[in-house]
């Protein structure tokens, strides 16, 4: 580790423990992609919602596992594969103390979120639903869980129902209550909206599906940077989180599961390192969590994840929900002053996300123009075109913030919208 972000963690170990709030300035810096320019213009990166940048911690962790400790894992009896096992087992053992699950059966290496919740699909939705049960799902999904369950839906005959959100971007826990019933088998939720930054009550949401009998799955990619997240308190029954949105790796993510469900959930992919033995006639498959991780896994992913969650772990995300909060107050503010803008999402329990559409501008057409300054968002319709018809709008434009964003950006930011709009209008 560099001495800057060995200073840093220091420091931020110290003021955890003294209650104070971390230095961000500090956290920025070990950033190298802040430090540079963009069109002339040094970087403001507003697109964590996308994907976050990667602090020295983890790129270092990368590069020491390249460099030292790459060897495949669970197969050789030499040295170097026992410390890759080693630290990769260890990431699995960061993670589940990360989320406050019980057991380390009970987190599943996958690619991101979008394949976990696809293994839930694959593996236990086929093997615990039939046509005419139901899943719902709330309005503000992303993609990947609206998605999986239109294909069950397609070769289950399952039925796939939307708890509708407010003008707000809220859902409502007395609709929830009204459409569960002995037929819901699954509540698939997000629990921070990347289109909205909407926060879901999720564990009053559990608890309304369970009620019934029904399972629930969290979608986690947008929260784990955020908050506090814990499994056991919120009792849902699987969530989903990936690195790449909490400053680790693309390509790693963690499907998380009660150990009772995985063990009677079928192998979602065959393969190397899932089974304990093979001959033609029958297979007999590993212990959990390896049932569900055929093939290599990604080692240096993994490894990564646990740096990332390391470095989130020694600001304190406490720390860091409070310093988005008070950031998200200042720029919501900003861009209200702004004319002809509008905000698109304004519930009560929001995160970092200020996705909004300024009169007569088309959002592709004001980001392009940003991007000259140096202001990095995302125009679209974020993989959740739902939303955008619920809003009636065709896209909106979605500054989302992570832990190195600052006051100097959101200034930079409304400049940016003030200038762009001047030359479109
Ligand atoms: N889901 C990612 C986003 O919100 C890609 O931008």
């Amino acid at each position: 580790m560099s001495q800057v972000s060995l200073n840093a963690s220091q420091e931020m170990n110290d003021n955890l423990e003294s209650g104070t709030m971390p230095d961000f300035a500090e956290i920025r810096a070990q950033f190298p992609i802040l430090q540079q320019s963009e069109n002339g213009h040094p970087l403001v990166y507003l697109d964590n919602g996308a994907t976050s940048q990667k602090p020295l911690a983890v790129i270092e962790a990368l590069d020491t596992y390249y460099r030292q400790q790459n060897a495949n894992v669970h197969r050789g009896v030499y040295g170097l594969s026992e410390r890759a096992t080693e630290l990769y087992e260890g990431s699995r053992e960061t993670v589940r103390q990360f989320i406050n699950a019980k057991s380390i059966r009970e987190i599943v290496f996958v690619r991101g979120t979008t394949e976990a919740i696809n293994l839930v699909a694959h593996s236990w939705a086929r093997s615990n639903m039939q046509a005419g049960d139901e899943v719902i799902v709330t309005e503000m999904e992303h993609h990947s869980n609206i998605v999986p369950w239109q294909l069950l839906r397609d070769q289950l005959g399952i039925r796939l129902r939307v708890l509708k959100i407010n003008l707000a971007g809220e859902i409502c826990l007395n609709d929830l209550k009204s459409m569960v019933s002995d037929k819901t088998k699954l509540l698939a939720i997000t629990h921070m909206s990347n289109a909205l930054g909407s926060i879901n009550p999720v564990k009053e949401m559990t608890a309304i599906a369970h009620s019934v009998g029904a399972k629930v799955l969290v979608d986690g990619a947008q929260a784990t940077p955020h908050m506090t997240v814990d499994v056991e308190d919120i009792d849902c029954d699987f969530y989903a989180l990936s690195g790449h949105k909490m400053y680790g790796p693309t390509g790693i993510g963690v499907l998380y599961a009660k150990e009772a469900l995985l063990e009677a959930m079928p192998p979602y992919q065959g393969g190397g390192d899932m089974i304990y033995s093979v001959t033609f006639e029958k297979t007999e498959y590993n212990v959990l969590p390896y049932k569900f991780e055929a093939g290599t896994p990604h080692i240096a992913g993994a490894i990564g994840l646990a740096a990332a969650i390391k470095f989130l772990q020694s600001i304190g995300l406490k720390h860091i929900a409070a310093y988005e909060a008070e950031l998200l107050a200042y720029a919501t503010a900003k861009l209200l002053q702004i004319e002809g803008l509008t905000i698109i999402g304004q519930a009560e329990h929001k995160g970092g996300v200020l996705s909004f559409i300024i009169d007569g501008i088309h959002p592709h057409d004001m980001a392009t123009l940003m991007d000259q300054d140096g202001v990095a968002v995302r125009a679209g319709h974020h993989c959740a075109m739902p939303v955008m018809q619920h809003f009636n709008v065709p896209a909106t434009i979605r500054a989302s913030m992570g832990v190195y964003n600052n006051r100097d950006d959101i200034d930079r930011l409304v400049t940016s919208i003030e200038e762009a709009k001047e030359m479109l209008i």
